[in-house]
């Protein structure tokens, strides 16, 4: 029977005959696939290894720390945090249409790369977190239309225009198959239990236009969100849990003045392939905690509700 702790060993062995001496660049996103794979690359490859950090300025609260110090003092890589932000905010100033934000911060993530590449003098390999489902997918997605109900921008296009050849070392396995790897390879629960989070980031959740404002207050509220779900023993049997700031404000009242602030949606969902999902039926004090400390902690925010849409018709992110 195949067993994950051979397959460890062997992927390991077979990196260390691919690579040879040359230097391998990692990109980490902050998810479980790119640290599973930086993980494994430490273990087989570890001085030869490079890994790029993309702060967009649209991840969640304390991630990218909890990455940095993962691969740092664990793992203990070359990681060189690529700051981006402004660059970032820059490209999606004055931007409301979805499929442009996301066609921006796919440019503006390349760009960002690429100039940290470069900087890394003998790089042979490019490794990704490619899936057995990412490899069904983007073949089937060629003519169909699932890629073009929503743009998605992970690191495709990045080995043509640098050259690299590719290392792809989870590309026969699931998800789940993914994350005891990752446990294996001694990645904290926190990174390999984490729900995924798309790359475009906090931007497709902060309708409209992105502005740092509407994404600190969309940062401190999911936050919350994701804290209480954890808080309330769900965070395992949830899927994806989150915040979106609306581009919405209504009016509400606060001590004895009025006020007219934005509304916030909680997004829950559970499903096994994330092509469809319900919305989580989750309890109502957890609902009530949630609610109660967004309107009370986040300033800006006067209104919560819960967004109880399936997929489809309705898609799981809001953009
Ligand atoms: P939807 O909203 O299409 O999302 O129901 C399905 C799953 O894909 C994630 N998602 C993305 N992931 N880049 C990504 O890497 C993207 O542009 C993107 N858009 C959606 C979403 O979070 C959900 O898990």
């Amino acid at each position: 029977t195949w067993k994950l702790g051979d397959f460890a060993a062997e992927t390991i062995e077979r990196i260390r005959q691919e690579v040879g001496s040359d230097r391998v660049i990692c990109g980490l996103s902050g998810g479980v696939d790119s640290s599973v794979v930086a993980a494994l690359l430490a273990k087989a490859i570890g001085p030869q290894l490079s890994c790029i950090l993309v702060d967009n300025g649209l991840l969640r609260q304390a991630e990218e720390e909890a990455v940095v110090a993962e691969f740092t003092q664990h793992f203990k890589t070359d990681l060189r945090v690529v700051k981006g932000e402004d660059r970032f905010l820059a490209a999606l100033a004055g931007v409301t249409d979805p499929q442009e934000k996301r066609r921006r911060i796919g440019h503006t993530f390349i760009d960002c790369f690429v100039d940290e590449a470069k900087k890394i003098k003998g790089a042979k390999f490019l490794a990704q977190g490619t899936l057995y489902p990412d490899v069904i997918e983007s073949g089937a997605a060629v003519d169909g239309p699932a890629d073009t109900i929503k743009l998605h921008h992970n690191v495709g296009g990045l080995p043509a225009e640098l050259g690299f050849e590719l290392i792809e070392p989870l590309r026969d396995l699931f998800k789940d198959e993914v994350r005891r790897l990752g446990l294996q390879l001694g990645l904290p629960e926190e990174i390999v239990w984490r729900h995924p989070f798309p790359g475009p980031g906090l931007a497709v959740r902060c309708l409209g236009e992105v502005t740092k404002e509407k994404l600190d207050t969309l940062r401190a509220a999911d936050a919350i969100v994701v804290g209480e779900i954890k808080a309330a023993g769900l965070y395992r049997s949830t899927s994806q849990a989150f915040a979106v700031l609306l581009p919405v404000q209504s009016v509400g009242v606060m001590g004895d003045s009025r006020t007219y602030d934005n509304a916030l949606a909680v997004r829950c969902v559970n499903t096994d392939d994330f092509m469809t999902a319900d919305w989580s039926h989750l309890p109502y004090e957890v609902l009530a905690r949630i609610s109660t400390r967004v309107i009370n902690e986040v300033k800006g925010v006067n209104r919560v509700v819960y967004d109880i849409s399936s997929k489809p018709p309705a898609t799981i992110e809001w953009e």
